[in-house]
């Protein structure tokens, strides 16, 4: 283990001795409220963590939480670095492998996305069954070993997707499924790139969450992906995307995604 990444291991158990977690969780927007069900939470900012990004996107702010959901042990990453920020997408390689070193089995993921279903309106809830990688881009360039020749089959975990489903519909929330599509951004889609990405098959698109996919299955974690729709697609609808759109609409509905994300934690179970 890189001597960098012992010592930040080091950090965190020292600043939370008794909070040994075993499930990572990845806000995106929207999904913040989550923080508030945390019991016994201690913060840690990024900039106390070596090798942890420097967020600098409005609506994310940088700090590690380390608490309980209900019994559950979790680390929450709040913040991610996007590759539209820099140009780099491996800025979540030493959160995600510290999180593994202490502990972390799985990484539940969150994003804002635009939806490319008329039927998936703005508000709803959508898990990841698979993704596309449209950048042809992965974190893993430049690592060795046979591991990096990671399999994506199945990368969001069909296990977890239907333990999912069972908390929302326990829950009354609906819960749709589908594919998402990372597109780099930072600009948003053309209407003919929507009409594109629905030709792929694509459900929904986003800037997010393929990058630390690809990591955490590469480190071997399972992984679960929820996306909240902030709006549809571009040419969709008549409305004007814009990035305060995405978080006026996320802060909207951030309160029964972060309550359904609770229960789908805590409610987790453990790989044997
Ligand atoms: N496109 C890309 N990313 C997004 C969108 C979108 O329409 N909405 C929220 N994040």
């Amino acid at each position: 283990m890189p001597a960098r990444t012992m010592k930040t291991i080091e950090t965190i158990r020292q600043r939370a001795p008794h909070l040994q977690p075993r499930i990572a969780v990845v806000l995106g927007s929207g999904w913040g409220g989550l923080t508030d069900h945390l019991v016994d939470a201690i913060q840690i900012p990024y900039a106390e963590l070596a090798g942890f990004p420097q967020t600098g996107v409005a609506g994310h702010s940088g700090s590690l939480w380390l608490g309980q959901l209900s019994a559950q042990r979790v680390a929450v990453l709040s913040g991610r670095q996007h590759g539209y920020e820099s140009g780099a997408i491996d800025g979540m390689t030493e959160p995600l492998r510290v999180l593994k070193h202490l502990g972390c089995h799985t990484l539940v993921q969150t994003n804002a996305a635009g939806s490319l279903r008329a039927d998936m309106p703005p508000q709803s809830l959508m898990l990841l069954s698979d993704h596309l990688n449209l950048p042809q881009r992965s974190p893993l360039v430049g690592s060795s070993g046979s591991e990096r020749f990671v399999n994506m089959v199945d990368a969001y975990d069909p296990a977890l997707r239907a333990h999912a489903h069972r908390v929302a519909h326990k829950q009354g929330a609906s819960l749709f499924e589908g594919v998402y599509a990372w597109a780099f951004g930072p600009q948003f889609e053309t209407p003919a790139e929507i009409r594109m990405l629905r030709l792929l098959g694509a459900d929904a698109v986003g800037m997010s969450t393929v990058p630390e996919t690809i990591l955490a299955r590469h480190l071997g974690l399972r992984v679960l992906a929820l996306s909240f729709i902030t709006n549809l697609g571009a040419g969709m609808s008549a409305e004007h995307l814009s990035h305060a759109h995405t978080l006026q609409q996320a802060q909207l509905g951030s309160a029964a995604a972060s309550r359904l994300l609770a229960d789908i934690v805590a409610e987790m179970d453990h790989p044997s």
